[in-house]
């Protein structure tokens, strides 16, 4: 009784802890805006969001003004249309630190719901000259767009010459086995239930990186991750709020 009782105790204070931990990252997180992409990139570093090198190379060298026409520098997400937005800075820090490992040279990546472009570029940067980053989205003007803000951007243009990175139109719920498994996956809208058919596209050893939830209720993200004997475990990295996963005409109708 005594040792339930004891265990009881455990649990709630390491839910405590763990919700603490959430809501100052919550609180650190939505604070790192900037005057400039430089400006925003050393507020995200020294409020927490990511610690490596790698990461704050990437987002130094991707300026978020060719992906975001509205306040690209203020840590929030902006809508660009089509109903999608592109999400906050401090989410692409986090997704990106979470992913670190995985990026390396000679890798092979995924973008699910790539929509203005900006993480697809970030990731490849990080993945080396011998990587390739899949950017899919389902939604035809978005990956048009993305295309477009790419073309504008030297360093993503670049890569897109070199086929370092390939955008393209597609429901990101099936993944892209044409050029799977991955190393790594980044989910960027919320799926109500675990992603088996990305989950499966996932290489042993892999990584993925997904918000799991309804829409507008309790998400989390998650990270999965296949260990070498194939099987899987997960890992709830804090709370968020993501547009869904979901259909087309769901999204944009029109
Ligand atoms: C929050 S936005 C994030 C976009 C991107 N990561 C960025 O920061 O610019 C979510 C994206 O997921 C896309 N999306 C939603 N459901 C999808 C699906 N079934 N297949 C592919 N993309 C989807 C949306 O069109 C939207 O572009």
């Amino acid at each position: 009784m005594r040792l339930g009782n004891n265990r009881i105790l455990v649990s709630a204070v390491s839910i405590l802890t763990i919700w603490r931990g959430i809501n100052h990252f919550s609180a650190m997180a939505w604070r790192s805006h900037g005057i400039n992409n430089r400006d925003m990139v050393s507020h995200l570093k020294r409020n927490g969001v990511f610690h490596s090198y790698e990461v704050e190379e990437a987002m130094s060298q991707v300026d978020r003004k060719y992906y975001s026409e509205h306040n690209p520098y203020m840590d929030a997400p902006q809508g660009i249309g089509y109903g999608a937005t592109i999400s906050a800075p401090h989410m692409h820090g986090t997704v990106l630190e979470a992913l670190k490992d995985h990026l390396i040279n000679g890798t092979r990546a995924l973008d699910v719901g790539s929509g203005s472009g900006y993480l697809t570029v970030c990731m490849a940067l990080m993945m080396g000259e011998k990587g390739r980053v899949i950017g899919i989205d389902h939604i035809k003007g978005l990956v048009d767009l993305s295309l477009a803000n790419v073309k504008k951007d030297k360093v993503g243009h670049s890569l897109l010459q070199s086929q370092r990175i390939k955008l393209l139109v597609g429901d990101g719920r099936l993944g892209y086995p044409e050029e799977g498994p991955f190393d790594a996956i980044h989910v960027g809208a919320a799926s109500p239930s675990l992603p088996h058919a990305l989950m499966n596209q996932l290489k042993y050893g892999g990584r993925l990186i997904v918000p799991i939830g309804p829409e507008g209720g309790n998400q989390t993200l998650e990270q999965i991750d296949r260990k070498e004997d194939g099987t899987f475990t997960h890992r709830t990295l804090m709370g968020v709020m993501y547009v869904p996963l979901t259909e087309k005409d769901q999204q944009w109708p029109y």
